[in-house]
């Protein structure tokens, strides 16, 4: 599995994992960030551990408001020009051998499922770095929240959930 060679706690922190893990918590500030019965079960654990809360701080982990999502035909013209085609990117899955059509508006994310390319994938706007595939050719237009590293970008990486294809792509999945 994936997780062959991590010897480190596994699952979400409780009452016993904590003071192993940071015995002196009581003195430290705590920052938390995470889905919200993530965050409210911590601090649950945290009052209930005796910690003053004052030095409690959270961060929401909410995704922000779907703008309206674009139709995916667009209309056709007046003139009856040939508006109607349906503008579509080749993506190609390296790895899965598989040959994708990008649908305008779509992301790398929704043409992998579309087309049984597995990509992994958690928070879906561009926080967690679940998503992370390397991009071996094509421009993207990545509009992430810090789940990716600037030097990552450089090497070639991108975030399937939040990136757009601006050309024919190839991508390691
Ligand atoms: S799924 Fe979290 S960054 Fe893409």
């Amino acid at each position: 599995s994936s997780r062959e060679g991590w010897f480190g706690h596994m699952g979400r922190i409780d009452a016993i994992r904590l003071p192993l893990l940071a015995p002196d918590f009581r003195e430290r500030e705590i920052f938390c960030c995470g889905p919200d019965p993530f965050m409210r079960a911590v601090r649950g654990m945290l009052d209930a551990a005796g910690f003053d809360m004052a030095k409690y701080h959270q961060e929401s982990f909410a995704a922000p408001a779907v703008e309206e999502i674009p139709a995916p035909f667009s209309p056709p013209a007046e003139d009856g020009a040939a508006a109607a085609v349906e503008a579509v990117t080749p993506i190609r899955f390296s790895l899965s051998d598989v040959d994708a059509e990008c649908v305008a508006g779509q992301t790398v994310l929704q043409t992998a499922r579309a087309s049984g390319v597995r990509i992994p994938a958690a928070c879906e706007f561009g926080l967690c770095g679940t998503c992370k595939v390397r991009k071996v050719a094509g421009d993207v237009e990545m509009s992430h929240n810090g789940g990716i590293l600037d030097h990552e970008i450089e090497d070639g990486f991108i975030l399937a959930c939040c990136s757009k294809p601006l050309s024919a792509l190839e991508i390691e999945a």
